[in-house]
């Protein structure tokens, strides 16, 4: 096939079989998040692209190396979104912070980065995710982390691991980038380019680089924890302290900086064995921003799954059968007059709840039979030019093959009640 008509790499066509897991998720999502006192807000994908720079961080992976960003026709710089939590901030600013006491988000969409394409990296991910926007406490902090631990196990998704760290508040950094950049001077030498140049622009990025040459000397960098000011530590040790009385276990990961430069105080991932080289299924923290304009920082908490890394997760688990689809009824019509009536019953039998496919095509009884198989039908109804005349249809229940005549005045009533029967006990339509 030509290269022409295939998907942009890093972008998938996703069809019904597929769909069904991915609506499996966002079903779960929705009841879970909506138990914690969470709506549904959808924002555009488009932003402009000062939306994104600034509180993603001018030296973050993503926007340095990662946005899709294009000048529309009037001149302007927008940004496909590479991540939701930027966008809602935005669209909680413009509706007004102080219109609510808290605002409790949730939102399902794609984000765009331009990663090389793996096992679990798309260019096109989606992703679910929960804002928690205008309080500050460590419990709220704790309550948003249960809640994905929550969602997780509802999924059945098993075998991951949540790692936690701080990282303080804006009055800690300085300290921190201080010792941070004393501690990576004198280990230079085993540093890649990108971490030599962040090291005089963003030491805290050096902790998140994925450079195989680097690992060593962040894996001995000084624990973040124990440069924080005290006020930051009292606040991670409640964190901590309201995760355990939850009952949710956890990993503290003392160099965990996350890619997003907006983050304050906690900050957290969740990793499975099977999620690909990226191993971070969702990840998440406390987080401030302030946009043009604005006096004082609105906070928040929140986290993002990768849709595509759960799936991944869950197929390992065995967990991820689609559902299949039910085919009620498959209506075969025999003749002109046939067809043209069975469309109202096909109308008729919809509108009493049941799944029904027809033939349109005026194909032979064979090779209607044949759809009636592969979809998989309970149930055929058939109906030609003669049972219409005796005001009659024939069922035949596909699994057992046995046939009977059913009077059209009570046909739709007696195929729902027999589907209904069929559904609660699990027998043979005939019976
Ligand atoms: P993030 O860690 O950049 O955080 O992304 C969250 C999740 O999105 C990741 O754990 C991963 O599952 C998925 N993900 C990221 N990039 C890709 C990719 N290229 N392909 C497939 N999946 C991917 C955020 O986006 C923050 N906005 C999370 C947040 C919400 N923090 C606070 N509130």
């Amino acid at each position: 096939m030509s290269n022409a008509i295939e998907p942009i790499p890093g972008t998938s066509d996703i069809f019904p079989d597929e769909c069904r897991l991915w609506q499996r998720l966002e079903d779960t999502a929705r009841a879970v998040f909506s138990r914690y006192g969470y709506g549904e807000i959808r924002s555009p994908v488009m932003e402009r692209t000062e939306v994104f720079q600034r509180t993603i961080g001018d030296d973050t992976d993503i926007v340095q190396k990662e946005m899709y960003t294009f000048t529309d026709r009037g001149g302007r710089s927008l940004t496909l979104r590479p991540e939701g939590t930027a966008g809602i901030m935005r669209a909680i600013a413009c509706a007004g912070l102080a219109t609510r006491d808290q605002w409790r988000l949730y939102y399902f969409g794609p984000m765009f980065r331009g990663e090389r394409p793996a096992a679990g990296r798309k260019r096109q991910f989606h992703q679910i995710g929960a804002e928690c926007v205008g309080g500050v406490a460590p419990e709220i902090d704790a309550e948003c982390i249960a809640m994905l631990m929550d969602f997780l196990q509802s999924m059945g998704i098993t075998g991951t691991t949540l790692l936690l760290n701080s990282r303080g508040v804006a009055a800690d950094r300085e300290v921190v980038a201080r010792t941070y950049s004393s501690y990576f001077s004198g280990h230079i030498d085993s540093l890649c380019a990108d971490c030599r140049r962040r090291l005089a622009a963003n030491v805290w990025r050096i902790l998140d680089c994925k450079n195989e040459s680097c690992q060593n000397a962040i894996a001995a960098a000084p624990p973040m924890t124990e440069l924080l000011g005290e006020d930051s530590k009292a606040y991670f040790a409640r964190v901590c302290g309201a995760l355990a009385t939850l009952g949710i276990p956890y990993r503290i990961e003392s160099r965990l900086v996350r890619g997003l430069d907006y983050y304050a105080h906690t900050v957290f991932e969740v990793v499975h064995p099977r999620a690909g080289a990226q191993s971070s299924i969702a990840g998440g923290g406390r987080y401030e921003f302030t946009f043009p304009g604005m006096k004082t920082p609105m906070p928040g908490v929140g986290f993002a799954a990768g849709v595509e890394r759960l799936l991944l997760v869950q197929q390992d688990d065995g967990q991820a059968n689609a559902p299949t689809p039910v085919t009620d009824v498959y209506i075969v019509s025999l003749g002109a007059e046939a067809l043209n009536a069975n469309l109202g019953l096909a109308a008729e039998l919809r509108r009493a709840g049941l799944v029904v496919l027809m033939d349109l095509e005026s194909r032979g009884m064979k090779a209607q039979m044949r759809s009636a198989n592969k979809y998989g039908a309970r149930y055929a109804v058939i109906r030609g030019d003669n049972e219409l005349q005796r005001q009659v249809v024939m069922g035949k229940d596909m699994a057992t093959a046995a046939q009977s005549e059913l009077p059209i005045a009570t046909a739709v009533d007696e195929l729902r009640a027999l589907i209904q029967k069929r559904q609660q006990a699990n027998v043979p339509l005939t019976q």
